[in-house]
């Protein structure tokens, strides 16, 4: 533990130092069923809107010192006109010109943090390398649908295509097994990933590591100290 916040501290230092490009995004899309508006910065969402609940969403932890927008929810609204009118120009002007479909390139399924059994954890599946945004992802666990996930705005990737992000909190028992199926207009069959609590998960490590640790000391203490006596008593010697 103490290793990693040591490593944590190590690498914000790194950044510091270094000179760094940052890259800010804004993504204003839209389809005849749906749309998209959000800021991005460095590769993290800094907000979005929810045409749903029509309010503008910072996705931060509290914690973080925020980029917040003047009035951002009508302007994402006003922007969708513009893309919507836009892309009537576009239809009109291109008439048979196919869109292009680009299936997900990877999917992958892991834990948010390391897996301990009985405490509460999120699984993540990352999903990128897809055309036109979004994806759909569901849950299942040993089988059965499972409700309560959530997922992020389509975020674009430097080569043109989309990346999403689905979370779904879970609680770690032995033996469960859930998937993420992701739906998308280039896939015929849903592509789903599997991921399993199996025994390789860490439970306590209870005392054995303490008492381990203890026992190596006290005998490299032990064999210092008798080094020493014989040392001595070897100089006293000759
Ligand atoms: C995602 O789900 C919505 C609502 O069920 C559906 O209308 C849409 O076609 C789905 N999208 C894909 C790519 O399957």
């Amino acid at each position: 533990m103490k290793m990693k916040e040591l490593l944590l501290f190590l690498s914000c230092v790194l950044c510091v130092c270094a000179d760094v490009l940052h890259e800010d995004i804004a993504i204003n899309a839209c389809s005849d069923s749906d749309g998209e508006f959000m800021y991005g910065l460095d590769g993290e969402e800094k907000g979005y809107a929810d045409f749903n609940k029509q309010e503008f969403i910072y996705p931060q932890p509290p914690f973080i010192d925020r980029t917040t927008y003047a009035n951002p929810y009508e302007q994402a609204v006003a922007n969708q006109q513009i893309c919507r009118s836009n892309l009537k120009i576009r239809r009109d002007a291109m008439k048979d010109i196919p869109l292009e479909h680009d299936a997900p390139s990877g999917v992958t399924i892991y834990t948010r943090d390391e897996v301990e059994f009985g405490v509460q954890n999120t699984l993540i599946c990352h999903v990128t390398g897809f055309y036109p945004a979004p994806v759909n992802v569901s849950w299942t666990k040993n089988g059965q649908k499972v409700t309560g996930s959530s997922i992020n705005t389509p975020y674009l990737n430097k080569d043109g295509s989309f990346r999403q992000t689905s979370r779904l909190d879970f609680t770690p028992q032995l033996g469960d097994v859930y998937s993420c199926a992701v739906q998308h207009l280039a896939l015929a069959e849903p592509l789903a990933k599997i991921y399993e609590v199996d025994s390789s998960a860490h439970s306590d490590p209870g005392v054995g590591p303490s008492v381990f640790c203890g026992v190596g000391l006290t005998l490299g203490l032990v064999g210092v100290a008798v080094g020493t006596f014989f040392l001595i008593k070897g100089n006293e010697c000759s």
